[in-house]
């Protein structure tokens, strides 16, 4: 492993175990299911960025449906990277990934280095502010003609729905605030962000009430 972080996230570290069973109380199986349901709609690809995988559902799911990928997964809690290391294992596929324990707000790819990165409920870890700071570095490091997979909530803006999650993401967020070094009080656009990116949305999926959005951009 390289770049490893003086400290490991303690909130993260605290939380990574239990991490699957609290989703599962909160969400049911919608998020493990709206991180993978559209890996399989991706070309196989040579190089993979990872970015805050957290326990490894996804990470494990990548390294079956890219056989011949090598990917680099960045995460700042050493916990969380601990449950990575043994669900790539499973999948056979430990020689093939490299991880990084780092703070991704001081994390630069080479640029050009990857087909493809990858975030699933991460970009919500960041403020606006960071996002338009360092979403654009992290997706320097694709190439042209690559891809950025994303999952991620969304608010809903009319109805009942809209209430829903306006009261689950409030929820989850002081989760997050308490457990964590979560700054976020609320969700950000990402709408707003990623138009202002170099990226063309090639193919999307919705669930629990279009609440949770999963996304394939290409990369120009
Ligand atoms: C909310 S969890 C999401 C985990 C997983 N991707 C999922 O689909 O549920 C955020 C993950 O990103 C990592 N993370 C949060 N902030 C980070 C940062 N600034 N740099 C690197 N990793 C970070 C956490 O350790 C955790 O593994």
């Amino acid at each position: 492993m390289v770049g490893v972080t003086e400290t490991s996230d303690g909130g993260y570290d605290r939380i990574a175990r239990p991490y699957r069973w609290l989703e599962w109380i909160a969400f049911g199986q919608s998020l493990q299911h709206s991180r993978i349901c559209l890996l399989s709609e991706l070309p196989l690809v040579d190089r993979i960025l990872v970015m805050g995988d957290g326990d490894g559902r996804l990470l494990q799911q990548i390294c079956r449906s890219q056989p011949g990928a090598e990917i680099t997964s960045v995460d700042q809690s050493l916990a969380m990277i601990d449950l990575q290391k043994s669900r790539v294992a499973s999948a056979g596929a430990t020689d093939r990934v490299r991880w990084v324990c780092a703070d991704g707000r001081q994390f630069s790819p080479a640029s050009n280095e990857y087909d493809l990165l990858v975030t699933a409920f991460y970009l919500d870890c960041f403020t606006e502010f960071e996002l338009g700071q360092h979403l654009p570095r992290w997706l320097s490091g694709v190439k042209n003609g690559g891809f950025f997979y994303v999952a991620e909530f969304v608010q809903p803006t009319s109805g009942w729905r809209a209430i829903r999650a306006r009261v689950m993401l409030a929820a989850m967020h002081l989760f997050f605030r308490r457990q964590t070094s979560l700054t976020n009080h609320r969700l950000v656009d990402l709408t707003a962000i990623f138009d202002l990116l170099p990226i063309d949305e090639v193919n999307r999926a919705e669930r629990s009430g279009n609440m949770i959005r999963t996304q394939i951009f290409s990369v120009r």
